[in-house]
């Protein structure tokens, strides 16, 4: 994403005009069942503050209808005052000018927040977007009754993935429930590079952009396992919504779905329970990983006192233990911070604390690659294309390799 400094100070201006109104508009892209409920209660908490919520919300799974709707506003000197933004677009929007420094906010943010949460919403040093939480994203939900008819056990490799698979398609249902979307093509491909070559081959392949790991046996047996799970998708899935997949395997119709844990928000706002209705596993090959995508609210430049006074409050409600256990219960993803109780978590939600903290020691913890964690935006957006061609079409895994290494190289 490339803003002129030009439109960086018409924003920190316009702001100016936009900060005279008694509202804090707010971006994101939380319009799914569990998704609104959970945005609901930060609506809630700062409404209780006194300010007015102008809810900036914009349809469209993975944000990137979201994220085009924002770049519109700020070239047209009109931003919000704050926007769901994430990783690395933190630091991009950051080096445009376009974002304002909440340290005041934030004196003791340092102590509460995992390093590896708190760099990623810092730049040059400054807080300058609140961490709402960490969902995981090599999460595999299963139908519990299709899974319990087929042995019980869920999958720990791929081996046993597409052995069930074929239980579940002889059962008549659609193994694998998917969105034929890109940023859920980026999603799958990303647990199965995960579970193909491990967390250490992950980091270098799409965190690094390492030509070698990129360019290896390895990612071309990544493709092609890709090409199998393909074969038990639905013919319907092009343009499927995220939660509409879930549904799928919330009802029966679907066994499976690869998908991060805002899956969980759905299965909950829909009043299912894990291990009774749906079982959340690690996706095959990937117990002792963890894809990490962290949800934050970034600030905009903003000069009027009223603005800032909002800015602050709502980082102020995000980062509070209140908002950061009611809002996680509802999202399907665990708090950002320390000093929250675990008690009301599910086992699923227990299971991603406990994983979070043993992989961030094991090495195995690893920047998301399809949800924004891990590379600039660009780069993404070149590879995720590379993913949705080869969903889309029947093009041969040498080909995808050959394609992922040249997309890499975006800027
Ligand atoms: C992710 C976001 C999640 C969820 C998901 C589906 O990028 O971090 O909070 O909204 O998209 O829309």
């Amino acid at each position: 994403m490339k803003l002129k400094p030009i439109f960086a100070a018409m924003a920190a201006v316009s702001v100016f005009g936009a900060a005279q109104a008694a509202e804090v508009e707010v971006l994101h892209w939380w319009t799914s069942g569990g998704e609104a409920k959970s945005v609901a209660e930060l609506k809630k908490m700062m409404e209780a503050k006194g300010h007015k919520w102008k809810d900036f919300a914009v349809a469209g799974g993975g944000g990137d209808a979201a994220m085009t709707a924002l770049k519109a506003r700020v070239v047209s000197g009109n931003p919000p005052v704050a926007a769901q933004i994430k990783g690395p677009s933190i630091q991009e929007w950051a080096r445009e000018g376009a974002l304002g420094d909440i340290s005041a906010a934030a004196t003791d943010w340092d102590k509460l927040l995992p390093k590896v949460v708190a760099d990623v919403m810092k730049y040059k040093g400054k807080y300058v977007a609140a961490p709402v939480n960490v969902h995981r994203v090599n999460w595999l939900w299963i139908n519990q009754d299709a899974l319990n008819k087929a042995g019980g056990k869920a999958p720990t490799n791929f081996d046993e993935f597409f052995a069930l698979a074929d239980k579940f398609k002889a059962a008549g249902m659609t193994a694998v429930a998917h969105g034929g979307q890109p940023w859920q093509d980026a999603t799958v491909f990303e647990s199965v590079v995960l579970g193909v070559g491990g967390a250490k081959f992950f980091e270098d392949a799409l965190v690094k952009l390492d030509a070698k790991a990129l360019d290896s046996p390895t990612m071309l047996k990544s493709f092609d396992t890709l090409a199998k799970i393909k074969t038990y998708i639905d013919k319907d899935a092009a343009g499927r919504d995220w939660n509409l997949a879930t549904a799928m395997v919330m009802n029966g119709k679907g066994g499976m779905q690869f998908m991060g844990d805002w899956a969980k928000g759905e299965f909950t706002a829909a009043n299912k329970v894990a291990g009774k209705d749906y079982t959340c596993a690690p996706a095959p090959g990937t117990a002792n990983a963890y894809t990490f995508n962290i949800d934050s609210f970034a600030m905009f430049n903003v000069k009027a006192a009223d603005a800032k006074k909002g800015q602050a409050d709502l980082a102020a409600s995000i980062m509070s233990p209140e908002f950061q256990e009611v809002f996680n219960l509802n999202k399907g993803s665990i708090p950002a911070r320390a000093g929250v109780s675990k008690a009301k978590f599910d086992s699923c939600g227990q299971k991603s604390m406990a994983d979070f903290e043993s992989t961030a020691k094991s090495g195995g913890l690893v920047a998301s690659f399809a949800h924004g964690m891990a590379v600039p935006s660009a780069t993404q957006g070149a590879i995720v294309d590379v993913i949705a061609k080869f969903m889309n079409s029947t093009m041969s895994s040498k080909d995808a390799v050959a394609a992922l290494v040249k997309a890499s190289k975006t800027k």
